[in-house]
């Protein structure tokens, strides 16, 4: 599905951001940024789903209120492809909390807390193939560019 030089990473527009019709302007700062968008669909995730696809997280003091957050509405997760992807998209988004994060990022552009942060990105590649299979199914991607 991509070229060899380039990579695929998992980006998730979060329930804050849909909810304030940020979300095109989510995708069209990556799309500027680089990325191509190679799959997205909108989806409203069960308590089950946000604590498996977060469970690297559990036990730890803000595991239940993200759970909560990211089950609150609708997410736009998307798989999105560039060279060195994962890095680059995680520059691109900008620190955790918008507080810490650099000028012009999505966090510190569209972004309100450090729980409701509009935007998650893969931090590992490892991660990224991971994350990329728990929304998106290889035929489905494949069947999307002709693959
Ligand atoms: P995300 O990149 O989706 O990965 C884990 C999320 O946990 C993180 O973004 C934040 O939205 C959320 N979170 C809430 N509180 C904290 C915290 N104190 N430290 C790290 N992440 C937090």
């Amino acid at each position: 599905m991509s070229d060899v030089s380039t990579q695929c990473t998992l980006g998730i527009v979060k329930p804050d951001a849909v909810a304030s019709g940020r979300t095109g302007a989510i995708v069209a700062h990556l799309q500027q940024a680089g990325f191509t968008l190679r799959a997205a669909r909108l989806v409203r995730l069960t308590p089950a789903q946000a604590a498996r696809f977060y469970e690297v997280h559990a036990g730890r003091p803000f595991y239940n209120d993200l759970v909560a957050f990211m089950t609150s509405g609708p997410c736009l997760p998307m798989v999105l492809e560039r060279a060195d992807a994962v890095a680059e998209m995680r520059k691109t988004i900008g620190a955790t909390d918008p507080a810490e994060a650099a000028p012009g990022t999505i966090r510190k552009l569209f972004a309100e807390s450090k729980s409701r942060n509009a935007i998650h990105a893969s931090d590992s590649a490892e991660n990224a193939a991971r994350e990329v299979a728990f929304f998106f199914s290889e035929s489905e991607l494949a069947g999307l560019w002709g693959g």
